[in-house]
Parts: structure tokens; C-alpha cells; sequence
């Protein structure tokens, strides 16, 4: 599961002969470390003449963090990050003032520097020169993160219309994306649907008191999510097959959490997790759907048992989980009751589709419509549902790739090179924070903003 060629580019002789052989040259990515300010150095605040007020609340947050902000370019100065606030554009003309000052830092970004952009949707009710504007920032952000090098990433934050800049998913999303936990997502433009959320108190244990299930723990992806959410001071039941008993309970066991082994297609799967939680940790906040399986062919040669197991385990079992919990909400107390979290993993497949992947990218297609749909039934309790897409992510999933498939898909991103589980596992447990409120039914993708799809 090692990448050979992003160590061989990046290290001695063979660092010297990529460059000359103009190679492509992934750059190690920066990853969070407790501890580590939240960009790597300065960061500049630019804006379009009608942000000001905006821009002046991105300062002083980012001040508060210790941050050096500065408002205006200079040539000599080396940035961490760049963010420029463009809430206030009404025409495309607006947005070359802070869009060509910041084109002039590019170049002496530091190495994984961020840039992000926060803009308001483009909507068909918006005046033509307002959505022009509008939508411009996403063509601009998507392909300014293609540009960058370094490991350095480009993110924006779309604030609805009538929410502030300093809404708590706003302020949850620009520090998730300034920071290091967002190490592997770039070129995403993520929606910031409503006011709802609360900052937590502590930065590093937004999660404290929260009890979270996250299913398909025992290795991969799910093991990191497991580890991330207890780092962020969650309690965690940890789900698998009985097959996989034994890296569930080391899984388990490293974060003190609890192990429960379960097939998820069971038809009492969610009562059964419900008992365990409830008996052992009372409460109920967080849900992760992560436990899911490839069964790749062509359609033209999928036999039922391929894609009836693919569907099952992946969208059905999720269906029927949360039917039953949202049942069990009504009227069980410490259900899902307390700005509950949904978040589900869906997949770069079932955006842009995959050749050979049809069962797959239906069940995954099925989960991005599933949140949406998911999120307006827990707006009561403060709740949302959202999705977390991931590209290449170097596991035991993607190891059965074959080989050359498996290096051209690592460089088919801006970054080129896969992520890792805990890139995903960062997304997850920002979208389970309760800064995350106002992000509600969203598909978040981690894929280094892979080449295909949107
Ligand atoms: N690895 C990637 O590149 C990638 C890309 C996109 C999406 N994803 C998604 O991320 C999630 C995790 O992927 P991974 O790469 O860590 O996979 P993995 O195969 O390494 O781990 C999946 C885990 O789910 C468990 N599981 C499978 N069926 C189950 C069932 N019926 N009940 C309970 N547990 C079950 C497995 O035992 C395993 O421990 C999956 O939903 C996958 O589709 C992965």
C-alpha cells in the first residue's frame, strides 16, 4: 500500500533525475499534528470592494487564532494561506481587484499552503451579473486549485444568501480547510446551508461527551475514522463482521471504545447497536456509515449475486439503519436527540461513474441522494446528514487494483498522489462537529480533486 514513486521522487538521486526527466513530482502532503498552528504561516485577506464588513470578521477569527494576518500583497512576503472573501461581488469586474493582488503571492506559497475563497450560490433568482459573479468564484477556485503545487490546496466556502460569514459552519469550514486536516481535499467548493451549529469550546475536542458508531471499523478507512473521532473526544462503538473480530477489538481497544460485531445486513442491525450503545454509553449522537464492498465487472457480465451484495451492504443496510434509528429517536431518549450527526461514504464513483463499477456506483449514487434526502428529517434536534465522497485512498481495498491501473489512478489528481485513510477520517469527523450544523444533506469530496467528475 506503499507509493514507491512519490518516496523516489522525493528523495535523493532519484529526486535529481525526475526533475530532470521533467517527471511528475507529488509533494508529501502536510498532515495534522495536535499542536500545529492552523495555516503554515501568514495568511492574507483579500477582498471585493463590497466585503469589507465580511473580510473584517474573517480577520479577527483568524486573528483569535493566532494567526499573523495580513490585508494587503507584499511582493517580499511569503503567505500560509490566502483567503479572499468575495460575499459581496454583484458582477464579474469585482472580483479582479483581490483575484489579480492575490496572483501575485502564488508563487511564494508555502509548501502546502491553502488558498480559499467564500463566495454566496449563484441562483436562479440572482440578477445575471450577480450569478455570473457568483458562479465565476467556482470556475476560478477549481481551477486555481489545478495550478497550485506543493501540496498546497485550494478550497472555497458558498455561504447561503441571509447567513453571515460568521455562521459556525462558515468559521468550522475555513479553519478545516486552512488546516492540515483537510490535507488531501482541494478544488471543492462546500456549501454552508444555514446559521445552525455551535463553535466548540475546545478546537481540540469538538467531539468531547459525543457517543459515535462508525461501522466497517476494523481496518481501512473506518479504523482511521475510529482513531480521529476519539482523538476529537468522542466515545466510539467500532462495527464489523465477526470475520474481522480481531482488528475490531485492537481497533477498539486503542481508543477505549467498545467493539460490536455485526453484519450491518442483518435485519435487526440497527436494535442491536442500539442496545449495545445505549447499555454501555447511554447516548447516541453520531452515526458513520462506513462499512462498505466493491464486486467489480462489466454490466455486460455482472452476475446477480454481484450486484445484489454491492447494493445490500452499501445503500440498503444504510436505508433500513436509519429508518429504525429515526424511529428510535421519537421515542427512546438519548437517541440521536442532541444535534445528532449522520455521515455516510460515498464514493468519486458515484459522481463521475467508473468503468467496471456500475453495482457500486449505484450504491454510492444512492447514498449521496440518501443524505439529502436524510438531513431535513433531523433539522428538528439541530441534526444534519451529509456525505463524504473519497477519490484513491491507499487501502487494502485499493491494493487489489491491479498494478499500473492502480499508479495511473494514484496521479489522476492535483495533488498526484493517493490520499490516506486519515484524510478521509478528518473530513468525516468535521462534518460529525457540531461547527459543521449548518452543512446539512452534502456530498464533501477527498479526493485530491480527482480529474473525472464534478
Ligand atoms: N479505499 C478507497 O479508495 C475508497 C474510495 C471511495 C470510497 N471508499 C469507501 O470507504 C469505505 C471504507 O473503505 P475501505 O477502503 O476502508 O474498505 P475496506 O475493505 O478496507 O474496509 C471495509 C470494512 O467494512 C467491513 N464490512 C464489509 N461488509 C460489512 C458488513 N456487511 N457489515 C459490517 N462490516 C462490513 C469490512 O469487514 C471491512 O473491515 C467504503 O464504504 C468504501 O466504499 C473507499
Amino acid at each position: 500500500m506503499t507509493d514507491t514513486y512519490l518516496t523516489l521522487v522525493n528523495t535523493g538521486v532519484t529526486k535529481a533525475l525526475a526533475k530532470k526527466l521533467g517527471l511528475p513530482r507529488p509533494a508529501p502532503l502536510r498532515r495534522y499534528r495536535a499542536g500545529d498552528p492552523v495555516a503554515p504561516g501568514p495568511v492574507l485577506v483579500l477582498h471585493d470592494a463590497a466585503s469589507t464588513a465580511d473580510a473584517d470578521v474573517v480577520a479577527e477569527t483568524l486573528v483569535g487564532w493566532d494567526l499573523d494576518v495580513r490585508r494587503h500583497a507584499a511582493s517580499a512576503d511569503r503567505y500560509g494561506a490566502v483567503v479572499l472573501v468575495l460575499t459581496g461581488a454583484t458582477h464579474p469586474d469585482d472580483l479582479s481587484a483581490p483575484v489579480l493582488e492575490a496572483a501575485g503571492t502564488l508563487r511564494g506559497l508555502a509548501p502546502a499552503g491553502r488558498v480559499v475563497t467564500l463566495s454566496r450560490p449563484a441562483s436562479d433568482g440572482d440578477a445575471p451579473a450577480v450569478a455570473a459573479a457568483r458562479q465565476g468564484v467556482d470556475g476560478l477556485l477549481r481551477s486555481l486549485a489545478k495550478e497550485l503545487r506543493g501540496g498546497a490546496t485550494g478550497n472555497g466556502i458558498v455561504v447561503a444568501d441571509g447567513v453571515g460569514v460568521d455562521a459556525p459552519s462558515a468559521i468550522g469550514a475555513l479553519r478545516f480547510f486552512l488546516s492540515s486536516r483537510s490535507a488531501f481535499v482541494d478544488g471543492q467548493l462546500l456549501g454552508v446551508d444555514s446559521a445552525a451549529g455551535a463553535l466548540p469550546g475546545d478546537w481540540d475536542a469538538p467531539l468531547a461527551g459525543r457517543v459515535a458508531v462508525v461501522t466497517g471499523a476494523a481496518r481501512g478507512i473506518g479504523a482511521s475514522i475510529v482513531a480521529t473521532l476519539a482523538r476529537d473526544g468522542a466515545t466510539v462503538v467500532a462495527v464489523d463482521v465477526p470475520a474481522a473480530g480481531e482488528g475490531l477489538a485492537r481497533v477498539a481497544n486503542s481508543v477505549r471504545g467498545s467493539a460490536l460485531q455485526l453484519d450491518i445486513t442483518a435485519p435487526d442491525a440497527a436494535e442491536r447497536i442500539l442496545e449495545h450503545t445505549l447499555a454501555r454509553h447511554g447516548r447516541l449522537d453520531v452515526v458513520v456509515h462506513n462499512a462498505g464492498i466493491t464486486r467489480d465487472k462489466l454490466l455486460a457480465n455482472m452476475k446477480p449475486d454481484r450486484w445484489d451484495s454491492v447494493l445490500a451492504v452499501n445503500i440498503a443496510a444504510q436505508l433500513r439503519m436509519n429508518e429504525a434509528l429515526l424511529a428510535a429517536r421519537e421515542v427512546r431518549p438519548g437517541v440521536l436527540d442532541d444535534a445528532p450527526r449522520i455521515v455516510s461514504l460515498a464514493s468519486t464513483s458515484g459522481i463521475a461513474g467508473n468503468r467496471g463499477q456500475t453495482n457500486y456506483a449505484a450504491s454510492k449514487g444512492g447514498v449521496i441522494g440518501m443524505v439529502r434526502a436524510t438531513a431535513p428529517l433531523l433539522a428538528d434536534g439541530g441534526g444534519t446528514a451529509n456525505a463524504v465522497a473519497p477519490g484513491f485512498i491507499e487501502t487494502e481495498m485499493t491494493a487489489r487494483i491491479p498494478a499500473v491501473t492502480r499508479q495511473v489512478a494514484r496521479r489522476l489528481n492535483s495533488l498526484q498522489q493517493g490520499g490516506l485513510p486519515v484524510d478521509v477520517a478528518e473530513a468525516v469527523a468535521f462534518l460529525a462537529a457540531p461547527q459543521a450544523g449548518g452543512v446539512v444533506g452534502r456530498t464533501l469530496r477527498v479526493c485530491g480533486q480527482n480529474m473525472v467528475g464534478a
